[in-house]
């Protein structure tokens, strides 16, 4: 059923899907993209056979439209998406959908559902899940032919808990292998993270932190959120490993913190390491900046600035990110585009 706007209470989103008025769609047959097109339509028909339910041909992307206290729309970086799409299509074996059509696309479904993204001060935004499936008829394990690029919006408040830190667990279990799928947005990968994420809500954790599926030594990440932490001489760390996904908000926040003094540095964090962290928290388009408040593994409760309040650092990134998003701050790297 078609979300009513008057039934949305602004204030008290939370990371749900709302069956908004208009989706996109556009279909690769005969060797190439077909013009795609707003739809009213919100589903998909599938054949039984098809690559994606038995295979598992899916990429994804998620990206926010945030409303501007001037009432304009601002995307961020959505082009850094779309050209992510595009490694993660080609990973799967899939045909690539064009950048410039992705990004066009992302701001025709925002315009189409403009009363659906959510009021200034609200904190909360439209997410934008665009995505793409291998249609093709299969049975033996080879790529599809066919492919489906479809884009829902819906409106979302916080992922995990906003600003107020929260504590996490670590996996026994891998989401990726090593030079497995990790690098790219696909939909295994996530398939992979519910039981341990399942067992970390059970255990009373917001979340898993995931471990380098080689040796289980260093910090990888979580299953919908990069990695960071903040030395107790202030500097700005994240992982680098070949088993993540490149987060834009990470890439983002490396540029933020060079240009606050922070010294960022990308490099393998041995986990025997968080405990010279003052502050850590996760990052990412829906997790924005979540303050890990406690990280605890093999019995072992490692507790960063606070349990209960976020840190300084962690603060003022979050501030200077979610004022640019917002059109609040200056955007002097030109990341903003209004739709
Ligand atoms: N890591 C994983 C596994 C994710 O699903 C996401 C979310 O997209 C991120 C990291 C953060 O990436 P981004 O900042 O591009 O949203
Ligand atoms: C996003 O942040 O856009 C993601 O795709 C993460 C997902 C776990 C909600």
């Amino acid at each position: 059923m078609k979300e009513k706007v008057e039934n949305l209470d602004w204030n008290n989103l939370g990371f749900e899907y709302h069956d908004l008025p208009y989706d996109f769609e556009a279909k690769y047959k005969d060797g190439e993209w077909q013009p795609g097109e707003l739809t009213t339509r919100s589903s998909v028909e599938l054949s039984v056979a098809a690559e994606v339910l038995h295979y598992g041909q899916e990429v994804f992307e998620g990206l926010k439209a945030y409303r501007r206290k001037d009432g304009k729309i601002n995307l961020f970086r959505p082009e850094l998406n779309a050209e992510r799409m595009v490694d993660s299509a080609e990973r799967m074996m899939m045909v690539p959908y064009p950048v410039d059509a992705f990004v066009d696309a992302v701001k025709q479904v925002v315009k189409a559902n403009e009363e659906f993204v959510p009021p200034y001060g609200t904190g909360a935004s439209l997410y934008l899940r665009p995505f793409m499936i291998g249609t093709s008829s299969v049975v033996g394990v080879t790529p599809a032919t066919d492919y489906t690029f479809h884009i829902y919006a819906t409106p979302v408040g916080a992922y995990v808990n906003g600003l107020n830190p929260s504590p996490y667990t670590v996996s026994e279990y891998d989401r990726a292998s090593y030079a497995g799928t990790g690098q790219a947005k696909t939909s295994g990968n996530y398939a992979s993270s519910l039981f341990s994420s399942a067992k970390a809500h059970q255990e009373g954790y917001a979340d898993c932190l995931f471990l380098d599926p080689r040796e289980h030594k260093y910090v990888d990440e979580f299953g919908g959120a990069n990695f960071f932490g903040i030395t107790k001489e202030g500097q700005f760390v994240t992982p680098k490993s070949e088993s993540i996904l490149p987060s834009i908000t990470k890439r983002s926040l490396l540029q933020l913190a060079k240009d606050q003094g922070l010294d960022p540095v990308e490099r393998p964090v041995p986990f025997d390491e968080v405990d010279q962290f003052a502050e850590a928290g996760a990052m990412g388009t829906a997790a924005v900046i979540s303050p890990v408040g406690s990280l605890t593994y093999e019995g072992k409760k490692h507790v960063f600035y606070s349990e209960t309040e976020a840190g300084p650092v962690t603060t003022k990134l979050y501030n200077e990110l979610v004022g640019i998003q917002y059109g609040d701050r200056p955007d002097p790297y030109n990341w903003t585009q209004t739709v």
